[in-house]
């Protein structure tokens, strides 16, 4: 097998698209269209992945990081024009090079190793990748002569009428031999209605040499999609969500109606764990087998563990263990750790916490900044105070504590293993293990109150 290469195509400003966000950086299921491309792209061996970036380079550096080299495009001047900024890194190369948009992003590793397969045994010098579509308005057209062999792409805006109807269309990724490719770009002229070097046109230039070039048609449309404006990126997250799902499902996963499931394309999802409706599972979100999760539940970058349910409830940034029961309505913020065998029941807030093995809060709680142990009962309504307006502090509640309800734990403040605390305390110092701690007026009662009130009247 040659030596193989990719350009992706990632400087164009995308003006189409109307936004402050770089075209490319645009998300689909919760990653950036160019990151889907280079996730496909290197599922493929490939020696060298070079990225065309241009206006707001470092933030698609700053994305793609070291799984690709860069080629800096300063102006915008076309698809010819930004394949050739990658010059300096693969010129003179012997092999073949794939070159893909940017802004493809459902494109599969699949298809371009087929892509590279037909390239290889028909010894071309370059094989387009193609699709045939009922509107393909938009899109370079492929044009055939009288024998069915491809003579060149004539771009939307520059295509005659009869030409406008060839349904036949350029998805934007091609096979080229590197050597070719690098040679026949000198030849592109800008001379067309956009003004602009077109790559596609270096397919004409290597035909007229009289190489061979071929078409690999894929009966996948959807995939090809490039992603212009919003309209296409809503459709593209239409297919990329059904595809995720489909995975899932084939995997072992249960999804009640994956038309309003949204799972991003990262999660991880292990068997027998049943999706209800409404529920969006984000980032590098990993969840064990037979959980339950939903209905209208959000879970971001967490870590959750087996047989736990999460119904009704939003977790963030945290891990969550095995046999763990949440919500309905609780609130799950970063850095928390819950533990085995918790239950954090209705309306009850969690932050930066560490929730012990078997501990409890049921109803109506906010626990923030606080290391809470094993088998400890958190009481309805009960919080930690852990902000003076100006500093956060630690409230630590060791082991087999309970705390009463409509408590309040003034931190910094550590109630003691075993501690009590009475309902309705206001507690400000620490309580120490096995001792009940009282903290609110006592109560005194009146005798015959009532009848002195309605007497003085
Ligand atoms: C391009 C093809 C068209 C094909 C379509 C498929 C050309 C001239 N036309 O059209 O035949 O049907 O893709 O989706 O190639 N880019 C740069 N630098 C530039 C210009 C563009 O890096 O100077 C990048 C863009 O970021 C994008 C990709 O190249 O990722 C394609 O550019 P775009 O302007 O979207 O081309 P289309 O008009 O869609
Ligand atoms: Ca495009």
């Amino acid at each position: 097998m040659s030596k193989r290469y990719a350009i992706i195509l990632a400087a164009g400003q995308g003006t189409r698209m109307k936004s402050k966000l770089y075209k490319v950086l645009h998300s689909v299921c919760g990653k950036p269209m160019v990151q889907h491309v280079v996730d496909q792209v290197s599922k493929l061996t490939i020696q060298e992945i070079v990225t065309i970036i241009g206006h707001g380079a470092e933030k698609v550096q700053l994305q793609l990081g070291t799984s690709s080299q860069y080629a800096l495009q300063e102006e915008q001047l076309g698809t010819a024009h930004a394949v050739m900024q990658a010059e300096g890194i693969l010129a003179g190369k012997e092999g073949v090079t794939i070159v893909v948009c940017g802004d493809t992003p459902l494109i599969k590793a699949e298809t371009m190793e087929a892509l590279f397969a037909q390239h290889e045994k028909q010894k071309a010098k370059a094989t387009i990748l193609t699709a045939k579509i009922d509107s393909p308005a938009g899109y370079g057209r492929i044009v055939r002569n009288g024998d069915g062999l491809v003579e060149k792409i004539v771009e939307h805006k520059d295509a005659s009428d009869e030409e406008r109807k060839i349904n036949e269309i350029n998805t934007g990724t091609y096979c080229f031999d590197n050597q070719a490719l690098f040679a026949a770009l000198k030849s592109v002229s800008n001379e067309n209605a956009q003004g602009e070097y077109y790559l596609p046109d270096v397919i004409e230039i290597i035909k007229k040499q009289g190489e061979i070039v071929t078409a690999y048609q894929t009966d996948d449309f959807e995939e090809t999609i490039g992603v212009n404006d919003r309209i296409a990126l809503s459709e593209a997250e239409t297919i990329m969500r059904k595809r995720i799902n489909q995975n899932h499902m084939r995997n072992g996963v249960t999804i009640v109606d994956p038309t309003s499931t949204y799972i991003e394309a990262d999660v991880q999802i292990g068997q027998d764990t049943i999706l209800l409706p409404g529920t969006m599972i984000k980032g590098n979100t990993v969840i064990g087998t037979d959980c339950q999760i939903g209905p209208n539940s959000e879970i971001e970058d967490c870590v959750v563990g087996d047989n736990t349910v999460i119904r009704q409830s939003v977790a963030v940034k945290s891990s969550i263990g095995s046999k763990v029961n949440i919500g309905p309505f609780a609130h799950i913020r970063p850095q928390s750790a819950i533990e085995d065998e918790v239950k954090i029941g209705n309306f009850v807030e969690i932050k930066k916490t560490v929730f012990g093995k078997g501990s409890k809060a049921s109803h109506l709680s906010y626990i923030g900044d606080a290391e809470v142990g094993r088998d400890v009962n958190i009481g309805c309504g009960s919080i930690t105070v852990n902000y003076d307006g100006k500093n956060k502090f630690l409230t630590k509640i060791e082991d087999e504590v309970f705390i009463g309800c409509n408590s309040n734990l003034v931190a910094p403040v550590t109630i003691g293993k075993g501690a009590y605390v009475a309902a309705g305390s206001t507690i400000t110092k620490d309580v120490p293990g096995e001792a009940l701690s009282i903290a609110r007026a006592r109560q005194e009662n009146k005798e015959n109150y009532v009848h002195k009130l309605h007497l003085k009247k």
